[in-house]
């Protein structure tokens, strides 16, 4: 249905062969025979390594199928369909996750990841794609609504995120009180299990985790201070075709629809 944006982008298309499927290709060059290519994998459709960490709902996550699912998991098969490529989604530890890039087993990375400065200077992103911010999950009444109010409380947080960051630059990165987990669904079942007085992570997974794991239980809140985070899909520095390639599609899906359809199912109506 939306054959008619598809762009001549696959310079390495073997036309001949195709026949039936050739037919109507005019001289662009561009087969696409499949409409469908997100979730094909012919000889024609280049197939692209992706990582991400499938902890992380509802952005990625596992499922009971062991399909790695989610928004982004969405969003990006919708990229990859608008620009006629295939994605082999690899469930990569957030721990390494951008060595992967550079190593070569992976050739993008979508994982709820924070557009940073500092990681701008080793790897490349896409536009932004979504907006987030951190959240902290507390015990019921125990009222640890701002990071002040956090100072001298254990915190978990997943390593080497920006919930890290920002709780380490109030903390003291060597702070004691301070517990991190290489993944966040380990950081909240320690605030479960009263190790800590509070986690920290992303707001999307953090709602996400309350609403399913005793709303009863926990509380949340955002500090009026934590600024707003945009989440990006990285290559390798310097793949501009890649880069290029997805920002086209990003475009494309926001401009269809398509991005707004995903962003109901998975979130409903808010924004
Ligand atoms: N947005 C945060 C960051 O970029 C956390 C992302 C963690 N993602 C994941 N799939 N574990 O640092």
């Amino acid at each position: 249905m939306i054959k008619h944006m598809k762009k001549a982008l696959a310079v390495t298309t073997v036309v001949a062969g195709l026949g039936m499927l050739a037919v109507g290709c005019g001289s662009s060059g561009s087969s696409n025979p499949a409409d469908n290519s997100g979730g094909s994998n012919t000889a024609q459709t280049k197939t692209y390594n992706v990582g991400s960490d499938a902890s992380y709902a509802p952005f990625e996550y596992v499922d009971s199928n062991k399909n790695i699912v989610g928004f982004d998991i969405d969003v990006l098969k919708a990229i990859a369909k608008a620009e006629g490529f295939n994605v082999k989604f690899n469930n990569t530890a957030w721990d390494g996750i951008f060595l992967s890039l550079d190593q070569g087993t992976n050739d993008m990375l979508i994982s709820a990841i924070t557009i940073t400065d500092e990681r701008k200077q080793k790897m490349d992103f896409s536009d932004p794609y979504f907006e987030a911010t951190q959240m902290i999950a507390y015990k019921k009444g125990s009222n640890l609504t701002t990071l002040d109010a956090l100072k001298g409380h254990k915190v978990a947080v997943q390593n080497g995120t920006t919930g890290d960051d920002i709780v380490g630059k109030a903390f003291g990165k060597d702070s004691p009180n301070i517990k991190r987990f290489d993944a966040m669904p380990l950081a909240l079942q320690e605030l479960a299990n009263g190790g800590v007085d509070a986690a920290v992570g992303d707001n999307g997974v953090v709602v996400n985790y309350v609403k399913n794991n005793g709303g009863d239980k926990f509380d949340t809140a955002i500090d009026p201070n934590f600024p707003k985070e945009y989440y990006g899909i990285a290559v390798k520095k310097g793949n501009s075709d890649l880069l290029n390639k997805i920002n086209d599609g990003l475009k494309k899906i926001k401009a269809d629809g398509t991005y707004d359809s995903i962003y109901k199912q998975w979130f409903g109506d808010k924004k």
